[in-house]
C-alpha cells in the first residue's frame, strides 16, 4: 500500500531539512490537479485548477507551515507567532498542535473569515484581534518576535516559501513539464515567489524544459504592486488577500519580470463571479481570494491576452468552506415542505 507522505518526505532533496529535522506534518500536499472543463472550452486552453483547498488544514498555507514549524522545532523554539488574514493563523494552530508548541496569532479584528477563526481557536491559539489591518499585523509580529522568544513563522521566514515552492515540483511532475502559464492571487506575494523559485528549480535541474510566464492577480481595492504604491487602507470581500503592503513585493516582481508575466487586478464583482463559476461550472467551492486567479484569466481572455492551444494551470488557494457566507449570500432560501413525496416532487419540477 502506497500512501502520500507529506513534502518533507516527499521532497526532502529539495527541501532545507536534515537527517535531525524533526518531521511535523499532517501529510500536506499531493493535491489534485483537477482539468477545468469550462475554462477550457471558454479559453480555448488545456486550463487545470490546482486545488489547494484539499490541504489538512484547507489552504495552501500547510506547505510552508510544515517547513516552519518543523525548522523551528528544530531550532527549540517552544512557541511560533504569525499575522495573518486567516489561513496562516488555522495553518500555524494546527502544526503547532503537532509540534506541542504555543500558537500566537496577530489578525485585522472583524476581518478574517468565520472558519478560519474557528479552526485557530479549536486548535487552541492565543488569538488577538488587532485594531488595524494585516500589514499592522506583520509589523507587530515582526515586532514582537524580535524583542521575545518566540519564532516567526510568516512568510518572510525563507522556509516558508521553501515549502510551498513544492506545489510547482507536483504540476511538473504531474503534467510531465512546465505549463505556458500559471495563474494565482496574490496578497502578500510569498505564493507567486514559492511558484517561481520552484519552477525555476526544476528548469535548472533540467527536470522542465521551460518555466511558465507567472500571472498574479490582485484584488482592485488593495492593489499596491498594480498601482505602483502602498494601499493604506486596503478593502476587498476576499479577505485573504486584504493586503496594502506586500513583503514579498520586489519578489512579485522579479517573478513577472523574469517570466514575461503580468500582475493584475480585478474587482470583487469579478472574483464573485469566478466564484460562482468555479462551483457551478466545474464542481470546485473556493474561497472568493482563491477565485481571483480564474477571474483574472478570464479578463485576459476577454483583453485578447491569451492565445489558443496553450496549458495554463490556476491555482486555488483555499477552501470554499473556511468562507460560506458569499454562497449563502443572495442565493433563495430553499423552499419549506412538509413530509409529503407529492408536494416535494412538485416543488422539484418531476411532476
Ligand atoms: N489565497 C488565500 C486563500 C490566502 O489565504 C492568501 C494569503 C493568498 C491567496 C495570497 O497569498 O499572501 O502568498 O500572496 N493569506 C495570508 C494569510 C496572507 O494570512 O493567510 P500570498
Amino acid at each position: 500500500t502506497h500512501q502520500w507522505r507529506g513534502l518533507i518526505k516527499e521532497y526532502g532533496d529539495r527541501l532545507p531539512v536534515t537527517a535531525s529535522t524533526p518531521n511535523i506534518t499532517l501529510l500536506e500536499g499531493g493535491t489534485p490537479l483537477v482539468p477545468a472543463q469550462l475554462l477550457s472550452e471558454r479559453t480555448g486552453c488545456d486550463v487545470y485548477l490546482k486545488v489547494e483547498g484539499a490541504n489538512p488544514t484547507g489552504s495552501f498555507k500547510d506547505r510552508g507551515m510544515t517547513m516552519a514549524i518543523s525548522r523551528a522545532a528544530e531550532e527549540g523554539a517552544q512557541a511560533v507567532i504569525c499575522a495573518s488574514t486567516g489561513n496562516t493563523s488555522a495553518s500555524a494552530a494546527a502544526y503547532a498542535v503537532r509540534a506541542g508548541m504555543v500558537c500566537a496569532v496577530l489578525v485585522p479584528q472583524g476581518k478574517i473569515a468565520l472558519g478560519k477563526m474557528g479552526q485557530a481557536l479549536i486548535h487552541g491559539a492565543k488569538i488577538l484581534q488587532v485594531d488595524g489591518n494585516f500589514d499592522d499585523c506583520l509589523t507587530l509580529a515582526r515586532d514582537l518576535s524580535d524583542k521575545y522568544p518566540v519564532a516567526l513563522v510568516n512568510s518572510v521566514n525563507p522556509v516558508r516559501i521553501e515549502g510551498q515552492k513544492t506545489a510547482a515540483f507536483e504540476i511538473v511532475d504531474a503534467l510531465g513539464d512546465a505549463p505556458d502559464i500559471h495563474v494565482l492571487p496574490v496578497g502578500n506575494a510569498g505564493n507567486i515567489t514559492a511558484y517561481w523559485k520552484g519552477y525555476q528549480e526544476y528548469a535548472n535541474d533540467k527536470l522542465a524544459t521551460r518555466t511558465p510566464r507567472m500571472w498574479g492577480f490582485q484584488a482592485s481595492g488593495s492593489a499596491p504592486i498594480v498601482n505602483g504604491a502602498p494601499v493604506l487602507e486596503p478593502k476587498t470581500i476576499a479577505t485573504a488577500i486584504r493586503i496594502g503592503n506586500p513583503a514579498s513585493w520586489d519578489y512579485a516582481i522579479a517573478a513577472r519580470d523574469e517570466s514575461n508575466g503580468l500582475i493584475d487586478k480585478v474587482t470583487d464583482r469579478q472574483i464573485l463571479a469566478a466564484y460562482r463559476l468555479l462551483a457551478s461550472k466545474e464542481g470546485v467551492f473556493v474561497e472568493p481570494a482563491s477565485a481571483a486567479s480564474v477571474a483574472g484569466l478570464l479578463q485576459a481572455v476577454d483583453q485578447g491576452l491569451v492565445d489558443p492551444g496553450q496549458r495554463i494551470v490556476c491555482t486555488v488557494t483555499g477552501n470554499g468552506l473556511k468562507d460560506p457566507g458569499w454562497a449563502v449570500e443572495g442565493a433563495p432560501q430553499p423552499t419549506i415542505i412538509p413530509i409529503d413525496a407529492t408536494a416535494a416532487a412538485e416543488r422539484l419540477g418531476l411532476l
